[in-house]
């Protein structure tokens, strides 16, 4: 069926994997990818679609009502596929402002032009709110975060996420707009950001940098790998229950000294260098103020109603990740040297 669907920021990380999976394997849909192009937003990671025939990039603030409710009529949207957000909880302790106007105003301002355009009429329409398992707060040494747990959000980031996520949920209650919300946990793989832990550290073995642990390095986070977050999205899109959330997590939790210190053994293979040499990179730092201690996510809803299951494991997605990057260097390396924002000049600016 021919649908027109909008992707919200589909320069970013995760975002660009979900941009491409619906470009290539829904070529009877229209996509439109709504990004900012903030320090996060980057047009490289699209290069190999940007010139498919279903694809549209628009430039635009997701918190401008204007612009966002001119969008909604210029292409009627069918769907929406919500990732726009500022996403990193190291800046969202120092700059708390941004991630309310982005994350919480920004999803508002959507949800407004969604009810707006469908006015009632619902049928075959879908909000689709991508949201973190950090909305639920902090995990001691047992148990999981399932759909039910209560929200209890630790950082000014994911305070803004659970905020959106209740917006949402209120527009459902109030406005009968059909939703469905994903809480998922930590993402590696291509094309992330080098502020967060792996590319992080992958850059810095790289270049013989220090490793900063925060803490004892002893917080746990549950991995996953992109692809497979991009796959549960495409499913939950299309066969997910109206009104209802889902969990999506890897079932593979590591404390972050063991997983650098994997990552430091990885890299000295790939890079011919002796076994231990990069761990002696790791420096332990200041902890990260409100550091949350422990997420771990029970996926089995949404692998026993939708029928996902992730397709590397975690070995296999770590080597496949750091062979990405030391393939794609050029990619780093244009980040951390601020060229990549001259890729979007050069290549949009007469268009
Ligand atoms: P990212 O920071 O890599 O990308 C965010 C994108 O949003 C960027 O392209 C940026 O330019 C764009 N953006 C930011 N502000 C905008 C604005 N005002 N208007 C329009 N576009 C704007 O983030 P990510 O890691 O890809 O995360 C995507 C989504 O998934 C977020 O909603 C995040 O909360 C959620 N999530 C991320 C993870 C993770 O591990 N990265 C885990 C669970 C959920
Ligand atoms: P991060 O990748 O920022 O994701 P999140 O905070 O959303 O989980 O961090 C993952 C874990 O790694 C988290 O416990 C903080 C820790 N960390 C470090 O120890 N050093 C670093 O330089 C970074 C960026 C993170």
């Amino acid at each position: 069926m021919k649908k027109t669907i909008l992707i919200t920021g589909g320069a970013g990380f995760i975002g660009s994997h979900v941009v491409r999976k619906f470009v290539q394997d829904y070529p009877e849909y229209t996509i439109v990818n709504l990004d900012l192009l903030t320090y996060a937003g980057n047009l490289e990671n699209l290069q190999d679609i940007e010139n498919k025939p279903n694809y549209i990039f628009e430039c635009a603030d997701i918190a401008d009502a204007e612009t966002v409710d001119a969008l909604f009529k210029k292409y009627a949207f069918d769907g929406v596929i919500h990732l726009a957000a500022e996403s990193h909880v190291d800046r969202s302790i120092t700059d708390p402002a941004s991630f309310v106007r982005t994350n919480v105003q920004g999803t508002m301002v959507l949800l407004h032009a969604a009810k707006n355009l469908w006015k009632g009429n619902f049928e075959n329409k879908r909000f689709y709110h991508i949201s973190t398992d950090e909305v639920y707060g902090s995990l001691g040494a047992e148990g999981l975060f399932t759909e039910t747990t209560p929200y209890d959000p630790k950082s000014p980031y994911s305070a803004s996420k659970a905020s959106s996520d209740h917006f949402v949920r209120a527009y459902a209650n109030t406005y009968n707009l059909p939703i469905v919300i994903s809480n998922c946990s930590n993402n590696y793989g291509p094309n992330q950001f080098p502020e967060k832990l792996i590319p992080l550290c992958i850059n810095n073995i790289t270049n013989k940098k220090s490793l900063p642990i925060y803490g004892k390095g002893e917080n746990i986070r549950d991995w996953l790998y992109v692809i497979d977050h991009a796959a549960a999205i495409d499913l939950i899109y299309h066969k997910g229950q109206h009104g209802e959330t889902y969990n999506i997590g890897g079932n593979n939790e590591w404390t972050n000294i063991a997983l650098v210190r994997t990552l430091c053994k990885i890299m000295d293979n790939r890079l011919g260098r002796e076994e231990g040499e990069s761990e002696q990179l790791i420096t332990y730092v200041t902890d990260r103020a409100g550091h949350d201690l422990r997420y771990a996510i029970d996926s089995s809803k949404l692998m026993n109603e939708l029928g996902w299951k992730p397709s590397v494991t975690f070995e296999e997605g770590v080597e496949l990740t750091v062979d990405w990057y030391l393939d794609n260097n050029d990619w780093l390396q244009n980040i951390v040297s601020g060229d990549y924002a001259s890729y979007y000049d050069s290549m949009y600016k007469n268009k």
